[in-house]
């Protein structure tokens, strides 16, 4: 497919309005380019049709299975749409007065306590945009807390799993803290005797997936929790795998001191590509005093943003959060309700279904059953064939399926870690073991087919480390005329 700069015709412009007459704001000369910008010149219906034609490329939950471990790219109801669209949401200005957004104030202050009910603690900021963004928050929550105890200076180290995501280890070095990982059993557990040999006076905190990355439910969590309380240290619950645990078990009952949720995983918030998210943020009551500014309360029956915070981390998003998210999440929470434990339920359910059904075919590590996802390996794949996980995910996308994703966690060599999630059918899970199993068996047939996959999308093989360390971002026209903007 050509790029919009290759289809550009000098001259050509889109549709124009009217002139009013209206003055012009003057930019000030200095200010101003010295020559016009170049910019691709095209009639409408060709920038229609350009960007129609690159959208239909797109792949997306909507157009097929997306079974990427760890995302929870499940379906996003359209009801949820239609809700926040809804004038008063939609057109509501962020500098609206609180007598004046009493609506929107009481649907995020609806939305904290059901937060707060699925976490099983008291206290929600709505803040943070991202779950990335929840877990610097929490760790700036335990500097405050610590810093008020007279410990700031003290407790300089975070604890992670080495099956921990990438973001825990950059969001502790971000917060200023000493980064110690913690090793993983063969059952997947963490390892208690690494664990006590590593908390002390100096630990802050631990920060854990429970589920882990590896789609397993930690045995030993309430062990965990004790190592780290009685060291005087706090948990902190990275609730990106949420999804498995909704109305089964509270991170708060499991000794989590402060959690947060990724509410564009399992509350149904579209996402992909960065956003747009949001990274609520719950902890104990000794950490409420430290929650971001403002926080949404309610007196009686009005509700209002509580600036008054004295010993608050402040703000660390802009306005009252990503409101947006806010809405979808709460329309699709208040449409499960009791049944959102049946969501949670499902999803293990389909894990656990394609983890029986591929078993035999790919490695399984960690001989477990697992919760919302499980990871295989491609080790024997490799060994015998020389296919790679990475291979394995270039063909599925052959057959309409988004490959999970690979190489993570680090713990296990050519790494395949599957969610299926709640909201596939049993056709469409089958159909996916159908065509795993099928690339197993081609790996044995003929592994070069494999290399060079997919065959039938637009695009074939990548070079994918030449593309991240040597993006082309810029046009280069070359001798193209250029005509002024105008003309
Ligand atoms: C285990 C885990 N932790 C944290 C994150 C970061 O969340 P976000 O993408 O919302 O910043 C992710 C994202 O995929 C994740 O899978």
């Amino acid at each position: 497919m050509e790029l919009i700069f290759e289809k550009s015709q000098a001259g050509r412009r889109a549709g124009r309005v009217p002139s009013y007459g209206l003055p012009v704001p003057e930019v000030p000369a200095s200010l101003r380019r010295a020559q016009a910008p170049r910019l691709p010149e095209l009639a409408e219906n060709e920038i229609v049709r350009h960007f129609t034609n690159l959208a239909d490329r797109n792949f997306g939950i909507d157009t097929g299975f997306y079974p990427l471990g760890s995302c929870t790219m499940k379906y996003n109801p359209r009801v949820n749409e239609r809700v926040v669209a809804l004038p008063g949401f939609a057109n509501l200005h962020p500098h609206q007065e609180d007598e004046g957004a009493q609506g929107a104030l009481e649907l995020m202050w609806e939305l904290q306590q059901i937060l707060a009910e699925v976490a099983g603690l008291p206290a929600v900021t709505l803040q943070p945009a991202a779950g990335s963004q929840g877990e610097l928050t929490g760790l700036m929550l335990m500097r405050a807390y610590f810093a008020d105890r007279g410990e700031g200076e003290q407790r300089d180290t975070i604890i992670t799993a080495d099956t921990a995501h990438g973001t825990n280890p950059a969001s502790v070095t971000m917060a200023g803290y000493k980064l110690e990982k913690v090793a993983t059993t063969d059952r997947g557990n963490l390892d208690l005797d690494d664990l006590r040999a590593k908390v002390n006076e100096r630990t802050a905190g631990l920060m854990l997936t429970n589920p882990s990355t590896l789609g397993l439910f930690d045995e030993g969590i309430a062990e965990v929790a004790e190592i780290f309380h009685s060291q005087g240290a706090l948990l902190y619950y990275d609730g990106a795998n949420l999804n498995a645990v909704v109305g089964i078990s509270r991170p708060g009952d499991m000794g989590f001191d402060i959690v947060h949720y990724n509410l564009h995983k399992t509350f149904s918030q579209p996402h992909g590509g960065g956003g747009p998210g949001a990274g609520p943020v719950a902890v104990i009551e000794a950490l409420e005093p430290f929650l971001p500014s403002p926080q949404v309360v309610r007196d009686g029956d009005v509700f209002r943003l509580d600036h008054d915070r004295p010993k608050s981390i402040g703000r660390v998003r802009g306005f009252a959060g990503p409101f947006g998210v806010f809405v979808r999440s709460y329309a699709y929470m208040r449409a499960y309700g009791p049944d959102l434990r049946a969501m949670s339920e499902t999803a293990v359910l389909n894990a656990n279904y394609v983890l029986a059904r591929l078993r035999d075919v790919y490695e399984l590590p960690y001989d477990r059953l697992c919760m919302h996802e499980f990871v295989l390996s491609a080790r024997g794949l490799k060994k015998e064939h020389g296919v790679t996980a990475l291979d394995v995910a270039k063909r599925l996308m052959d057959f309409g399926v988004h490959p999970p994703t690979i190489y993570f966690p680090l713990v296990v060599p050519e790494a395949l870690m599957i969610e299926p999630t709640e909201t596939e059918s049993k056709e469409r899970l089958d159909h996916f073991v159908d065509v795993m199993t099928r690339i197993a068996a081609e790996a044995a047939e003929d592994p070069s087919f494999l290399k060079e996959a997919p065959h039938k999308r637009p695009v074939r093989r990548l070079d994918e480390v030449k593309a991240a360390k040597e993006p082309v971002v810029k046009y280069a026209f070359g001798d193209r005329p250029l005509v002024e903007a105008g003309a």
